[in-house]
């Protein structure tokens, strides 16, 4: 595909590329939508195969950050930044291309707003804050909310609360048999707000002493990270990497209903019709994973205090079950359903 099919498939507004001589970087930032706020959403760094690559996962994760800003209801539009660096630098190196990436986030005078995303800490969003106020995720010592991990572990817990309704006709979690594949930031919490509703929990990770650890905390049995997605369970909670939900995947899981707060869960959308025919409920990924969203633009820019915050999260559930009846009620895939309400409160906002 040409970088001009690239772009008008992509449909959004603004897409930035810079050279980074300093590095041998190159800096992308994609602004997706703005028609109902700053285009927000995180800054990626990592190494890439070629610029295309880079260049094809911006334009992805700006429109996926669009609707996850709409659906979550918030005063912004999408965006994403990817960082495509030659290698992930340490130290100085890190600091100065944090410090010329930041004069790029800068010169966009506020169209953009930024925050960590994978490969990118609150330490680095401290070095953008410097230089520009268009940030989001710095760390508490430096004036920001500090770590979204808990409160994105609660907005999966409502998210699980609505599937569960949906599915089995009850939000009641007492008994019920959930599936954490990735004890991290987001995992642990959830394993813990879980493990105190009553669930019964199987748990496992790449690094098996934190799921052990985990584990013993919560009561949960653990299992092998090549055993989570085929154990038997209610719902399975996808909380470590993208694309775990693909064609391979789909005829072994063991769950039946999936909602988690990894990014990008399906290799390809047409896995939520795969899903779909196998009788697996989806909860899509960036309706269920709004609470880091919701944490960082309540505390950081929207002036809301924990309980207005605690009010969004509990929000997830609404919009989850909106997502699923919608998708049950048209006929539909709850991925479509989810991107179609989506779209409905941007053109809302567009010819309001
Ligand atoms: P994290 O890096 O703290 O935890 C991820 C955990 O998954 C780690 O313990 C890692 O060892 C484990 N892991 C990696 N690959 C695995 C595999 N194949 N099988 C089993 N375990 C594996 O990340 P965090 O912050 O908990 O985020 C989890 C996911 O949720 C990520 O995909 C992230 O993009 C997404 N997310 C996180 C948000 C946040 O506020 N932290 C907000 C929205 C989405």
């Amino acid at each position: 595909m040409s970088v001009e099919d690239l772009l008008r498939a992509w449909g959004g507004e603004e897409l930035v590329v810079r050279s980074d001589d300093g590095s041998g970087a190159w800096m992308l930032v994609g602004v997706h939508s703005t028609t109902l706020g700053p285009a927000m959403g995180g800054t990626r760094m990592k190494p890439y195969g070629s610029l295309e690559d880079a260049t094809r996962d911006v334009l992805r994760l700006s429109r996926a950050m669009t609707l996850k800003n709409a659906l979550a209801g918030l005063p912004f539009g999408g965006g994403k930044a990817v960082l495509a660096v030659p290698e992930v630098p340490t130290g100085e190196a890190r600091y100065a291309l944090m410090t010329r990436y930041s004069d790029l986030v800068r010169a966009l005078g506020g169209t953009y707003v930024t925050a960590c995303d994978m490969n990118t800490t609150e330490a680095d969003m401290d070095v953008v804050a410097r230089r520009t106020p268009h940030v989001l995720g710095r760390s508490a010592a430096a004036g920001g909310s500090g770590g979204s991990g808990p409160d994105t572990a609660v907005g999966v817990f409502h998210g699980i609360r609505a599937v569960c309704r949906h599915v089995f006709g009850s939000d009641e979690l007492t008994g019920r048999s959930i599936a954490i594949q990735g004890v991290g930031a987001v995992g642990a919490h959830l394993a813990e707000l879980l493990a105190g509703a009553g669930a019964t929990l199987v748990v496992a990770d790449v690094d098996p002493a934190r799921a052990r650890e985990v584990a013993e905390r919560t009561g949960a049995t653990t299992v092998g990270a090549d055993e989570i997605l085929t154990s038997p369970c209610d719902v399975l909670a996808p909380c470590a990497t993208g694309a775990v939900i693909t064609d391979e995947t789909i005829p072994t899981l063991g769950c039946r209903a999936i909602a988690g707060a990894a990014n990008n869960q399906l290799g390809a959308d047409v896995d939520a019709r795969r899903l779909q025919e196998r009788g697996i409920v989806y909860a899509p990924d960036y309706a269920v994973n709004a609470g880091g969203v919701i944490h960082l633009a309540g505390h950081e820019t929207l002036g809301w205090d924990d309980a207005q915050v605690a009010a969004r999260l509990a929000g997830i559930d609404t919009t989850v079950t909106e997502v699923l009846e919608t998708a049950e009620r048209q006929g539909i895939t709850t991925a479509e359903a989810a991107a179609g309400l989506a779209s409905e409160r941007i053109t809302a906002a567009r010819s309001g």
